[in-house]
């Protein structure tokens, strides 16, 4: 099978790291020149809970240098969904499954958009991942991976896909029911992300102030409303208790969306906490609180480079 990883960010990274060690053909698609010539001299370095090691791996600038790929992995930043899925459309053919392991909501839909709805597998991993440089990963945290298909349908080439992910020992299971397991991980995500990243608290310690508790409670509690109105089935029974949970289990973790502000980048508000407000707003429930905490997120990305004067 030739895997094409699209994105050399965190997960990018690491996942290239991990299916090399697979027999199938891996390469990376990056769009930026510079970087991948770096990593294709360079190759991955990988560090942390899988071992140090430091590996060769395919890397194109050109999506024509690869040819056609059976399949594409989509690593990039939500917002860049929409760009990396056209620029790869040379390596797309008839039979290309695509699968997203990307956070949030609106993924799956813009992939369809562009490449067609049946090409398109989602998922959700736990694994945690810290982009050191380029080309260079931290593997921070084991998980699961659950992926599927929004029709529920499960076609050979997932199963084949299970298969070679569990084989270099990425944990992966297939749901016929990965809209709520997106909601599910969408939870999770509008409870830490947005809070750590206005607070520049680790995930842990948002559990160490009333105020923090307060409002990741009600930011949650304004999610599950959304969630039970659409229908979609969670995959815990208390999901207050879950988020308070996976702040625990990840309590020396910088989140995703405090990363993205600390390096002043863009952040995916849009994609967890955004969503949120958009279905409040198309469903006529409230969400003030997610509101909150999307307007101040915009904020911090608009005044990263605001200094007080002296
Ligand atoms: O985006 C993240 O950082 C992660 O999904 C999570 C679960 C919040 C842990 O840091």
């Amino acid at each position: 099978m030739k895997i094409v990883i699209v994105g050399p960010g965190a997960m990018g990274t690491l996942l290239a790291a991990i299916l090399s060690k697979s027999k199938e053909e891996v390469w990376i698609l990056d769009k930026n020149k510079e970087r991948a010539l770096k990593i294709n001299q360079n190759g991955i370095i990988i560090e942390g809970i899988s071992g140090n090691r430091q590996l060769t791996v395919k890397v194109a600038a050109k999506p024509e240098d690869i040819g056609q790929a059976d399949l594409v992995i989509i690593c990039v930043k939500s917002y860049h969904t929409k760009d990396a899925i056209l620029n790869a459309k040379p390596i797309i053919g008839e039979n290309t499954g695509i699968l997203t392991l990307q956070n949030g909501i609106g993924n799956i839909e813009i992939i369809s958009e562009v490449a067609g709805a049946e090409k398109v597998i989602g998922g959700v991993t736990s694994h945690g991942a810290t982009l050191i440089d380029a080309g260079s990963v931290r593997h921070a945290g084991r998980g699961e991976t659950v992926i599927g298909r929004i029709d529920g349908k499960i076609p050979v080439q997932m199963r084949s896909i299970r298969e070679i992910f569990n084989q270099v020992g990425l944990e992966t299971r297939i749901s016929r029911d990965i809209k709520g397991l997106l909601w599910s991980k969408l939870i999770i995500n509008v409870g830490i992300n947005a809070l750590t990243a206005v607070t520049r608290l680790n995930n842990g310690r948002l559990m160490e102030f009333e105020g923090t508790r307060r409002i990741l409670r009600e930011a949650v509690t304004e999610a599950t409303r959304i969630a039970k109105r659409k229908r979609i089935k969670l995959i815990y029974d208390d999901p207050l208790a879950k988020v308070e949970a996976v702040c625990e289990a990840t309590a020396t973790n910088i989140s995703s969306m405090l990363q993205d502000v600390l390096k002043k980048r863009r952040t995916e508000i849009d994609f967890i906490n955004g969503v949120i407000v958009r279905q409040g707003q198309e469903l006529g429930i409230p969400v003030p609180v997610n509101s909150v905490l999307v307007d101040l997120v915009k904020t911090i990305e608009a005044s990263y480079n605001v200094t007080l004067p002296d």
